[in-house]
C-alpha cells in the first residue's frame, strides 16, 4: 500500500513536470518551434541545413510509412521552412562537417545519364581506363550491361557483354586492377544454350574476359549474390539475398537462409560469417580493415505477385516498415583461416527508403544509397549523419570517379546522377591503409 502510494505520487509529479515543458513548447502555437531549416552554404546548389537533426518539430507533420515516401515526402505543414528541405540538392545536419564534405562549389546534375527504368548496381570506377562499369538488374534475359567513359565530356555510354556473357551482376568491387562481380542470375535457358547459377565472376575491364570463381554452396544453389568486397587478407565477402527470383531473373526461389560469407580464392572455400541479417545487402569494409559494415535491407520483403512498387518494372518487392532499414558494423577478427566476426551493432537506421549499396571515402565516412528512395546519405564511420544528396531517382549504390576521385556517380532506377564536392574517394588501388 505505501509503495504504490508512493508510485502514484512519484508519477504525479512527473506528469506535472512533462505538462509544463510541454505547455512550454507547444503552448497553443507554433512560433515557439525553431524552423526546422534554413538556406546555408555556398550557392551552387540549393543547401538547406537542418536545426538540431529536425527531431522537433510542429505536431501536425506527419509521413506515410511506406518506404518509398522519402525524407521529403514528410509533411510539416506548419513549418514553411520545411519547404528548403524539400526543394534541396543536399541536405545538412551537421553543419561544421556537412559544409566541408560539399566544399566550395557542389554540383549536381540529376538524371545525368539516361538509363532503363531498372535497378542499376554495382558502379565500379576504373582510373586506368578512366570508366565507370555499371550493372543492371533486368530486364530479364538481358545480358547487357554499360560503360560510362569519363574521357569525353560529356561522358559517352554503351552497352557490353562479357565473354562470355554473364547473366545479371548486381555488386562488385575493383581490386587488383580487376572487376570481381556479385552475380544474382540464375537461368540456364538463356540464348545460345547458356546456362548460369548466382556466384562470384571476374573480369577483366581491359578484354572484358570473364571467369567463374565459384556457383555454389555444396550443390545448393545462391539465391543470388547482392554484393562483395575484399578483405585484407583477400578473402572476398559476399552477401547472398533473395530479390533475384523477386526480379524475374531466377529460376529457382532461395534453398538455403539469407547470409553473409567469406570465400577464399587461393582454396576455394566458403563459410558463412552471419547469419543474423533480415536481408544482407552492401557491405564495405573500414580503411583499416578492423571493421565491416553490412546493410539490411530487411523491410523489403519479395514476393510472387507484383506490389504498389515505386516504378512500372515488375518489381515484386513489398515494404513491411517496421522491419529493419540498418547498417550494421562489425569488428573483424583475423586468423589465417579467414577473418571472424564479433560486436555486431546498429550504427544507423535510414531515414527513408533502407540503406543499400554503401562506399567508403578515403577519410572514412560512408555514402549510402537509400534503396528504393531517393537519395543517398554521409555519414561517419561510427553511423552519424552528416549530410544526403537529393536525387530524382531512387539511388542502389555510388562510386567515387575522376582523377581527384571527388566526382560521385549515383546509380538507380531510371537514372545516374552526377556530383562533384569536396569528399574525397579511397585510392582504387590501394584501400586498406
Ligand atoms: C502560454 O499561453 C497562455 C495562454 O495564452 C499564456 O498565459 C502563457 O503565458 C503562455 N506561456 C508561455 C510560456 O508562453
Ligand atoms: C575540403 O575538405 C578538406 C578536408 O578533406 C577540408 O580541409 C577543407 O576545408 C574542405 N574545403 C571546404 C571549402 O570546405
Ligand atoms: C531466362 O532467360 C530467358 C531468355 O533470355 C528469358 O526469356 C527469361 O525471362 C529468363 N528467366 C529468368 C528467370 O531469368
Ligand atoms: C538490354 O540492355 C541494354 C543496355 O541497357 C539496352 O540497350 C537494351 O535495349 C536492352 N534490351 C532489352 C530487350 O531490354
Amino acid at each position: 500500500m505505501a509503495t504504490s502510494t508512493t508510485v502514484a505520487l512519484l508519477l504525479g509529479i512527473f506528469a506535472s513536470v512533462a505538462c509544463a515543458s510541454a505547455n512550454t513548447l507547444q503552448n497553443n502555437s507554433n512560433s515557439k518551434f525553431h524552423p526546422v531549416a534554413k538556406t546555408c552554404g555556398p550557392s551552387t546548389a540549393k543547401i538547406a541545413c537542418v536545426y538540431r537533426y529536425g527531431t522537433l518539430l510542429p505536431p501536425s507533420f506527419s509521413r506515410d510509412q511506406l518506404p518509398t515516401v522519402g525524407y521529403t515526402g514528410t509533411l510539416v505543414p506548419d513549418d514553411p521552412s520545411w519547404n528548403l528541405v524539400v526543394d534541396a540538392d543536399f541536405v545538412i545536419f551537421d553543419e561544421k562537417r556537412g559544409l566541408e564534405v560539399l566544399g566550395a562549389a557542389p554540383t549536381i546534375q540529376k538524371k545525368y545519364i539516361d538509363v532503363l527504368n531498372v535497378i542499376h548496381e554495382a558502379p565500379i570506377y576504373v582510373p586506368d581506363l578512366n570508366k565507370l562499369f555499371v550493372t543492371q538488374d533486368g530486364p530479364p534475359g538481358n545480358l547487357s550491361n554499360l560503360v560510362i567513359d569519363l574521357n569525353y565530356d560529356p561522358p559517352t555510354v554503351a552497352s557490353f557483354v562479357t565473354d562470355p556473357p554473364v547473366y545479371q551482376p548486381t555488386g562488385g568491387i575493383l581490386h587488383d586492377n580487376m572487376i570481381y562481380w556479385a552475380i544474382q542470375g540464375n537461368n540456364v535457358s538463356l540464348p545460345n544454350g547458356l546456362k548460369q547459377r548466382p556466384g562470384v565472376v571476374r573480369v577483366d575491364p581491359k578484354t572484358l574476359k570473364a571467369e567463374w570463381l565459384i556457383n555454389n554452396f555444396y550443390g545448393f544453389f545462391f539465391g543470388g549474390l547482392n554484393d562483395l568486397t575484399v578483405d585484407p587478407n583477400g578473402d572476398i565477402w559476399f552477401t547472398d539475398s533473395d530479390y533475384a527470383f523477386g526480379l524475374g531473373l531466377a529460376d529457382n526461389s532461395n534453398q538455403l537462409q539469407l547470409a553473409t560469407y567469406r570465400f577464399r580464392p587461393s582454396t576455394g572455400e566458403i563459410n558463412v560469417v552471419d547469419t543474423s541479417l533480415e536481408h544482407p545487402n552492401g557491405i564495405v569494409f573500414s580503411r583499416d580493415g578492423k571493421t565491416v559494415y553490412i546493410s539490411d535491407t530487411g523491410l523489403e520483403t519479395v514476393g510472387p505477385v507484383a506490389s504498389k512498387g515505386a516504378y512500372d518494372y515488375p518489381i515484386r518487392i513489398y515494404f513491411t516498415s517496421t522491419l529493419a532499414r540498418n547498417i550494421y558494423a562489425f569488428d573483424v577478427n583475423y586468423t589465417p583461416k579467414g577473418a571472424y566476426l564479433t560486436g555486431k551493432r546498429s550504427i544507423f537506421q535510414s531515414l527513408e527508403g533502407s540503406p543499400d549499396g554503401l562506399k567508403v571515402a578515403a577519410n572514412g565516412y560512408l555514402v549510402v544509397g537509400s534503396g528504393l528512395s531517393n537519395g543517398a546519405d554521409i555519414l561517419d564511420g561510427d553511423g552519424s549523419l552528416i549530410a544526403r544528396i537529393q536525387t530524382d531517382h531512387p539511388v542502389e549504390n555510388v562510386a567515387f570517379t575522376g582523377k581527384d576521385l571527388k566526382t560521385v556517380f549515383l546509380t538507380g532506377i531510371g537514372g545516374i546522377t552526377r556530383v562533384q564536392w569536396n569528399l574525397t574517394g579511397p585510392d582504387p588501388n590501394k584501400f586498406f591503409v
